[in-house]
């Protein structure tokens, strides 16, 4: 009664808007000095310490992204609960006196799944992803109301920290489309309208490319990284919009990791130059990433082109490392940023959670990854995971084969992501996505013979049009042989298709499920036996005191981990990432679970599963301290390391053109020499129209025409090498024998490239190039590149 009598107090809400050359809060000239940070790579219990060393960094602002697949899970079921509730993520910034932005997608790139975008969408399957397709904008509709509901009540003009909404995200990477990108607005614009005035909108881009989608009422800001040239960055901008204000929205201030490559890092000296150039000159930043957390359970996304998915750990070699605390570049940056303070900076928050280590945890239950089943379909054509009704986890194929009495490659086409093939309860191997392999060498096999293909998928790509990636095998498995010269191929059909959820339920069923196991194996004798190993693994362990850990997972092979339900991320054992993140809120004293998910098989899984009698058990155990610089990669004969792999997206070739056609030797001369140590050639197109490429020798020139030494060159990388019909591997091309050659696998497609390192650094003026000998030289090359680096 009395709250209802009382007069409303009016009072005046701030406000931030764009002035002349610089935003404005409340009239004021505002520099942003925002700090990006992810909630859901933090758990709940650390948000507020996270963003108070932001803030004790000397940020004002704490920029998000929106992540819709995790908050639409599927299709209308929206959850904004504990770590997902975002608004109450900013008003905790609020609370601790930071500003917000807000990225609200739809797309968010971001190293994380599908850049944001939930799975359920490629059921229909025909989606046009990030365009005007009407079923896309519709759905993208729903959910940022959702948002507006959420956080436009937080905007800055209604009382709270929201001072800017971002539309979309580095769309002039994917496309150019300024309807689209003006729908986007609309829906935001509209969405956010209904609680009061929107806050300021902008869009990012980079220098080379936001023109393309460049929208009139829209703030433009710049995302680059540690150690471009700044003036640079924003020439074309100042001379478009001379009285906007600058901002780069993305300053990275390191990069991201993915598997089978190494750690990435970026100095110290030269992200706080950058800040410190950008603070000299009024320029607003967001640093990408401030604070990158982990990309728990199964949210990490890939990168493209290519398949590159990323590790578990969101580090990011950022100031504030994966587990919060601190690092040398934190203290060296809030040096440079006091400088551009009034008052002293805020202290350094008391470090939430001790480290500690775990002894040796012993994992004594199991059950075969085929307990984790949750549903089986009987079908003539392959179905992908999407089509099967699962977002993410694994999948059994299995099928009866035809009578192929000499040796024969089998192929999926295509594989996502990651294959181990059975023939019977015999080990085939493996076809992994992530070396572009698609094929694999088959025994002879007769006839009803059971052919059986585990495939788990990874992150799906967040990165480019490669972004629509169904998981699964996503359209045919083939058998390819000679006979009589001829070749001779099948297209299976008629598989059963088993789906296993990637969630704590499904390894808690599975493990229950085991009491069953005799019921089950009954039914599926053949794959329960060839998957032994490949399983879940439970063990209990004690604490007396719970603290922040890392999981070494070291002796196992690849898949999930679940602790106390919550799942802690993906592992594989090639690196570089060998442990696991366990913050310590997800721990208790007294008795915990963990839960392994190994789809390879741990090193020691000595469990006797014929018998059902249990010889040995794998172990685990935690330490104080992360490693996620450790390579563990199998020599292989073949050199497609993805880590290897060179970003030629925004290197300069120092020849293009196309070989003629016919077999002998062709030279090409370079307009001017190039000094580097790896030459690269890549093959865009072939004379005969084909995928396959095929190269029998080539030679560098230096300075004069005299051809290079080729004694100490190696292969740094090939995307594809043909080691089933043949040895063809990369080596070929510069053999010294004209007759061998390097190829690419039959099922892989173009561009192809081959990277040699020169040994050292060299002056390389032109390149000859010598097809096979056959006749009509198959394989050669039409229309190519060539870098020097
Ligand atoms: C772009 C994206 C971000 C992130 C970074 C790389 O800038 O906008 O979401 O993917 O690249 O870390």
């Amino acid at each position: 009664m009395a709250l209802l009598l009382m007069a409303p107090v009016l009072l005046k809400a701030d406000d931030f808007t764009v002035g002349n050359k610089t935003f404005l809060l409340n009239d004021k000239p505002f520099v942003v000095k925002a700090a990006e940070v992810h909630y859901p790579r933090i758990p709940r219990q650390y948000w507020e310490h996270r963003i108070r060393l932001c803030k004790s960094l000397g940020m004002n602002t704490i920029c998000i992204y929106v992540f819709w697949n995790i908050h639409e899970q599927s299709e209308n079921k929206y959850d904004f609960t504990e770590n997902n509730d975002v608004a109450k993520f900013c008003r905790i910034a609020q609370r601790n006196g930071m500003y917000v932005i807000v990225r609200p997608g739809p797309y968010v790139c971001a190293e994380w799944e599908m850049g944001g975008l939930p799975w359920w969408l490629l059921k229909k399957k025909d989606i046009r992803l990030r365009e005007r397709d009407p079923y896309f904008m519709q759905r993208v509709k729903l959910f940022e109301e959702q948002v507006a509901k959420q956080l436009a009540p937080l905007a800055i003009q209604n009382g709270g920290p929201i001072i800017m909404v971002q539309v979309e995200n580095e769309y002039g990477s994917y496309g150019e489309d300024k309807a689209y990108v003006s729908e986007i607005r609309d829906i935001v614009r509209d969405s956010w309208s209904k609680y009061g005035k929107a806050p300021i909108m902008f869009q990012c881009d980079w220098a080379s490319n936001f023109e393309k989608n460049g929208l009139d009422d829209l703030v433009w800001t710049m995302n680059f990284g540690t150690g471009a040239n700044i003036d640079n960055q924003f020439r074309r901008l100042k001379e478009l919009r001379p009285n906007t204000p600058l901002m780069c929205s993305e300053f990275w201030s390191g990069w991201f990791d993915k598997w089978g490559a190494r750690h990435e890092t970026r100095t110290a000296k030269d992200m706080v130059a950058g800040i410190d150039e950008m603070l000299s000159k009024g320029i607003s930043f967001t640093l990408y990433m401030t604070h990158g957390g982990t990309s728990f359970g199964h949210w990490a996304g890939a990168n493209s082109p290519g398949f590159a998915p990323d590790v578990t750990s969101y580090d990011y070699d950022a100031p504030i490392n994966e587990y919060g605390l601190p690092t040398q570049k934190f203290f060296t940056l809030r040096e440079t940023m006091q400088k551009y303070s009034d008052s002293s900076l805020p202290k350094l928050p008391k470090n939430l959670a001790s480290l500690i280590n775990i002894p040796e945890i012993k994992l004594t239950e199991h059950a075969n990854i085929t307990f984790g089943i949750d549903s089986i379909v009987r079908n003539s054509r392959l179905l992908t995971m999407e089509e099967m009704n699962m977002g993410w986890g694994s999948m059994i194929y299995t099928t009866t084969l035809p009578e192929v009495s000499s040796k024969s490659v089998l192929t999926l086409n295509e594989c996502h992501d990651f294959a181990q093939v059975f023939v019977d309860d015999k080990y085939i191997g493996k076809i992994d996505r992530v070396r572009n392999e698609r094929s694999i060498s088959l025994p002879p096999v007769k006839r009803g013979q059971r052919l059986c293909i585990l495939i788990e998928a990874m992150g799906r790509i967040n990165f480019g049009r490669a972004i629509k990636d169904f998981k699964g095998i996503t359209n045919s498995v083939t058998i390819t042989t000679e006979a009589d010269g001829h070749e001779l191929t099948w297209d299976l059909k008629h598989f059963d298709i088993m789906t296993i959820p990637d969630d704590y339920q499904t390894a808690c069923n599975a493990l229950k499920n085991k009491a069953k196991e005799d019921a089950l194996s009954g039914s599926n004798t053949e794959i329960t036996h060839c998957l032994a190993s490949k399983g879940y693994y439970r063990g209990f362990f004690n604490l007396k005191k719970t603290g922040d850990t890392f999981i070494n997972m070291e002796t196992f092979g690849k898949g999930q981990v679940y602790v106390n339900g919550h799942p802690l991320g993906r592992f594989w054992s090639i690196g570089p990432q060998q442990t696991l993140y366990l913050p310590g809120c997800w721990l208790k004293k007294g008795r915990n679970e963990i839960i392994v998910l190994d789809v390879v098989g741990p090193q020691k899984a000595a469990f006797s599963t014929k018998e059902g009698k249990q010889l040995d058990c794998p172990c685990l155990f935690a330490q104080d301290h992360p490693e996620i610089d450790k390579l563990n990669l199998e020599k292989s004969r073949t050199h497609n390391e993805p880590g290897n792999k060179p970003d030629l997206n925004s290197a300069t070739p120092v020849a293009k053109g196309s070989f003629a056609s016919g077999n002998g030797w062709q030279t090409i001369n370079f307009a001017q020499p190039k000094r580097g140590r790896y030459l690269a050639l890549q093959a865009l197109a072939t004379h005969s129209g084909k995928n396959e490429v095929a190269v029998a020798e080539i030679y560098a020139r230096g300075i004069g025409g005299k051809r290079l030494s080729r004694e100490s060159w190696t292969v740094k990388y090939a995307d594809s090498e043909d080691i089933i019909r043949g040895n063809n591997t990369a080596d070929k091309a510069f053999d010294l024998q004209e007759s061998t050659y390097w190829r690419t696998e039959k099922s892989s497609s173009l561009p192809h490239l081959i990277v040699i390192d020169l040994g050292s650094e060299q002056d390389v003026s032109g390149l000859e190039y010598l097809p096979r000998a056959e006749q009509g030289a198959p394989g050669s090359i039409s229309d190519y590149q060539i870098f020097v680096y």
